[in-house]
């Protein structure tokens, strides 16, 4: 355990946008798509440092909607792997109590994905140690362009709710949108040093500390962790009031 598990300042939900795994291959003189394989590890890595530091939810941005304006091989290269590595994981997720849950437009992912994810999602549906969410496919604005469809869908199907739209609050909006459910992202963390989003939660992110470093996702292991919940231990947060 280390000194940060007995502080209140714990986050409840940490998220990551795993960024650089091109780049370390690269670096290395190798595809792009061993920077891929090797950010498994780190995947799993910070899983485990999540778990051992009481994270109760760790959320990863795997792959974006704009990912899919890659080119095809390496889109199908990371959609291999993503279902391979979901269905190695499962032993380890059962073992950890980890109950893992994929969010996304899963409507564009293949039969065979989908079939691994619902697999997974079924087996460790009963895990309550911690939730790892796999955004795959994801973008935020598409989160909230599908929360406002559903919620037009839902006036235009019961016409006798549309008064409640009137005094409709933040937090309910937010029942519509996929992660519906889960606390609010208290860190993002964003490796190799790009400061910016990239369409990640846009929404749910409204008052997250960020967390940016310039490690690259493969290096980024255990220790790398730690260092940023320390960091947000440090930090003090506002919310618009005055301390
Ligand atoms: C992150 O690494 C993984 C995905 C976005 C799927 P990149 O593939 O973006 O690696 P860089 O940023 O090109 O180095
Ligand atoms: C963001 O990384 C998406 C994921 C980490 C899945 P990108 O590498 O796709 O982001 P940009 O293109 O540099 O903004
Ligand atoms: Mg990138």
């Amino acid at each position: 355990m280390n000194d940060i598990t007995s502080s209140s300042k714990v986050p409840v939900h940490v998220s990551i946008i795993m960024d650089g795994n091109g780049r370390w291959a690269r670096e290395r003189g190798q595809e792009r798509v061993m920077g891929h394989f090797e950010g498994v590890e780190s995947v799993r890595a910070c899983t485990e440092a999540a778990v051992e530091a009481g994270v109760k939810y760790l959320s990863v941005y795997a792959f974006s909607e704009e990912n899919w304006n890659r080119p095809d091989t390496e889109v199908s290269t990371l959609m291999e792997l993503m279902a391979k590595c979901i269905e190695n994981e499962i032993d380890t997720f059962m073992k950890n109590g980890v109950r893992m849950v994929v969010l996304g437009n899963r409507a564009r992912l293949g039969a065979a994905l989908n079939a691994a994810i619902d697999g997974c999602m079924e087996m460790t549906a009963g895990n309550s140690v911690m939730t790892l969410i796999i955004f795959l496919s994801y973008s935020g604005r598409w989160d909230i362009l599908q929360a406002a469809q559903k919620l037009a869908l839902e006036i235009a199907d019961h016409p006798e709710r549309r008064e409640s739209l009137g005094t409709m609050d933040t937090e309910d909006f937010g029942n519509y949108l996929v992660t519906a459910g889960i606390p609010d992202p208290d860190l993002i963390i964003r490796t190799s040093g790009e400061l910016r989003l990239s369409n990640y939660l846009l929404w749910q992110g409204a008052y997250s500390e960020f967390y940016f470093t310039d490690t690259l996702w493969p290096d980024f292991r255990k220790p790398q962790f730690r260092a940023a919940l320390e960091d947000f231990a440090r930090r003090e947060r506002r919310y618009g009031k005055v301390k």
